[in-house]
């Protein structure tokens, strides 16, 4: 038996000690939690994204009585930005989650799912994003979604299985 440790490093950076672009993108996710549709969870997340021409695309929660059927924000900022551009890479993404008031004491870190679509992404653009995941308390910065997923499944995987 042998066995393999995984480690991950997490930069956990106070606010004022992000970059400007950095600050207005947690800015806009923050934003963003307004306009979710969260009646089920009361969980408002917003998403914004860093897009390589500048543009700052956002997205929220969209949930639904059939709870399935609802998307995370990443996923909302995602799709739209990639339907709207898909040539343009994503540079970063910043995330923010506001329920009882308040923006989330912990910070809020990507579901499983949309782990697997950032890392579609990143793959797609052959370009690692930056992920900016905020709490009032400091900000979680990782350089790539990889941080987030190890031991994957994407296009490398399927590409070695044939
Ligand atoms: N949610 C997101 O939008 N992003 C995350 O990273 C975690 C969870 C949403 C899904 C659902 O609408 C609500 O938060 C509670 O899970």
């Amino acid at each position: 038996m042998r066995e393999i440790n995984l480690t991950t490093k997490i930069a956990v950076y106070p606010l004022a000690e992000c970059s400007d672009i950095e600050k207005k993108l947690i800015a806009a996710a923050k934003h963003a939690t307004e306009k979710s549709y969260a009646p089920y969870s009361n969980f408002k997340v917003g998403a914004a994204l860093l897009l390589a021409n500048g543009e700052i695309i956002t997205g929220n929660n969209q949930e639904n009585a059939a709870y399935p059927s609802g998307l995370c924000a990443e996923r909302v900022a995602i799709f739209y930005a990639n339907s709207v551009y898909p040539e343009q890479k994503i540079e970063a993404i910043a995330i923010a989650a506001w329920a009882n008031d308040t923006f989330t004491k912990d910070a809020i870190t990507p579901c499983g799912g949309c782990r697997q679509v950032l890392l579609e992404t990143e793959n797609r653009f052959s370009s690692p994003m930056r992920i900016l995941m905020y709490s009032e308390e400091g900000v979680y910065v990782v350089n790539s979604i990889k941080n987030l997923l190890p031991l994957s499944f994407g296009d490398e995987q399927l590409k070695a299985s044939k």
